[in-house]
């Protein structure tokens, strides 16, 4: 999977923007020239302050920060990819929001979601982003041969766990977390080992099998995995 994804990364702006063929929308990959873009990088860091809640690390946002963890994550990170949701006609014009993967398996074709934000809420009403959605991970299957999409989410987080329940993802665990304040940052964590207190929040993990003797969400070769109190990876 690392491989795959290493050739897309080496040059993100060979891959042509995917027509979603809905709502005139396309997805085009992250390219460095855009961490040069101001007003998108504003755009960005405007998206993440009014999600904050929504984020395990939560912090205050400056457009010097947005930029660094476009070029040392989104771009810099092995396993991470971010495609901006844009007009199909003007993909490298304005972008309304961004869905991504990231925490790539290194040896099985299994990659978790990350990023998936609306921005622009007119632009991308009802039933659009998940059309979007479900056009990356059909990228994601085609072109890197994915067969499980995984992504762990706020059980609070009630419109993302809605998204996710529509395009065929089930639960099969559930992970409580613990809130550390550190300066000017709050981290949700999983639970310490040593932890026995009721958790701050929760985290479902779901997943999405895409080939699947049972069809599509069965996930038929995924055993749930229940309730899960310590690490079992960092946060995103
Ligand atoms: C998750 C997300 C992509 C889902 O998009 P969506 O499927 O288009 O759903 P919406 O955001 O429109 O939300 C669905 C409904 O819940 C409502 N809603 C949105 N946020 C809400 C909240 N925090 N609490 C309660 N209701 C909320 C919306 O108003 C909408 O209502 P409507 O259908 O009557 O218009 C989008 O909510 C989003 O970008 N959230 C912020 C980032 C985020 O949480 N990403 C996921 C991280 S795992």
């Amino acid at each position: 999977m690392l491989a795959a994804l290493a050739e897309v990364k080496r040059d993100p702006s060979a891959l042509a923007p995917l027509e979603v063929g809905a709502y005139g929308l396309a997805l085009r990959l992250l390219t460095p020239h855009d961490v040069t873009d101001g007003a998108l990088i504003e755009r960005l860091g405007a998206w993440r302050a009014a999600s904050m809640a929504n984020y395990p690390t939560q912090f205050p946002v400056t457009a010097e920060g947005t930029a660094r963890w476009l070029r040392e994550h989104v771009l810099g990170d092995a396993d991470r990819l971010m495609f901006l949701i844009v007009d199909a006609d003007d993909p490298y014009g304005v972008a309304y929001g961004h869905m991504g993967f990231d925490h790539a398996h290194p040896s099985e074709p299994v990659l978790g979601l990350s990023n998936v934000l609306k921005g622009d809420r007119e632009r991308l009403p009802r039933g659009a982003m998940e059309v979007v959605e479900e056009r990356m991970i059909a990228w994601a299957h085609e072109a890197l041969g994915v067969v499980q999409i995984t992504a762990e989410i706020f059980e609070d987080n009630r419109p993302s766990c809605a998204l996710h329940e529509r395009l065929g993802f089930v639960q099969t665990g559930r992970r409580g977390l613990r809130r550390h304040v550190e300066g000017d940052r709050t981290v949700y964590r999983p639970l310490a080992e040593d932890d026995e207190a009721e958790p701050d929040r929760w985290w479902i993990r779901v997943v999405r099998a895409e080939r699947s003797p049972r069809g599509r969400g069965s996930v038929a070769s995924t055993r749930p995995e229940g309730e899960t109190r310590s690490a079992e990876r960092p946060p995103a």
